[in-house]
């Protein structure tokens, strides 16, 4: 019974997250969204918002779930009886501190494996941080968020800027 998980800061959600997430679920029997809850990263949505935004749009994947955690993942991972770390690669910018993790992770703990799935091409530019982007300047999300969480995305991208004005 092969339980994985798929960790990151998730500040939102993006379609190439959603993307790496469906095609995770169709290869392992469990798949745990690991959410980091790290203050020092200072986030836009707070864990407890990106935990039921993940949870939101997982909704229809049975062998989904979603779990904040805090501190280090291989850590997370034992807890939770989990051996397989899924990653999602966009580009070879990526890649060198993708290896760093991986190699760390692996010092940490050598029984948990990471597997790197490449992202889906049209969203090999794609990131939260271009989302916050193009978010606070009014622009629809629609090409970038997953639907259910797009409008929450803006409102709160928008109020941000106004805010900050
Ligand atoms: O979405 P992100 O921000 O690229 O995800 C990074 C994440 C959460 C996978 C990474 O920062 C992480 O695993 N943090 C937990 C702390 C840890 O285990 N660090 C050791 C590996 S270098």
């Amino acid at each position: 019974m092969s339980k994985a998980i798929y960790p990151g800061s998730f500040d939102p959600v993006t379609l190439g997250h959603l993307d790496i997430i469906e095609r995770s679920a169709k290869i392992v029997d469990e798949l745990v969204i690991g959410v980091l809850n790290n203050s020092a990263k200072s986030p836009l949505f707070s864990v407890e918002e990106r935990v039921i935004m993940l949870r939101e749009v997982t909704k229809n994947l049975s062998n989904v779930s979603v779990v904040a955690f805090q501190g280090l993942l291989v850590d997370f991972a034992e807890e939770i009886h989990a051996n397989v770390i899924i990653r999602g690669l966009r580009a070879v910018t990526d890649f060198e501190y993708e290896l760093q993790m991986t190699q760390t992770n692996k010092k940490l703990n050598p029984d948990v494996e990471t597997i790197f799935l490449t992202t889906n091409v049209q969203y090999s530019y794609l990131s939260s941080s271009i989302v916050k982007e193009i978010g606070k300047y009014g622009r629809p999300l629609e090409h970038f968020v997953p639907k259910q969480i797009e409008q929450q995305v803006s409102e709160k991208l928008r109020k941000m800027q106004t805010e900050y004005k």
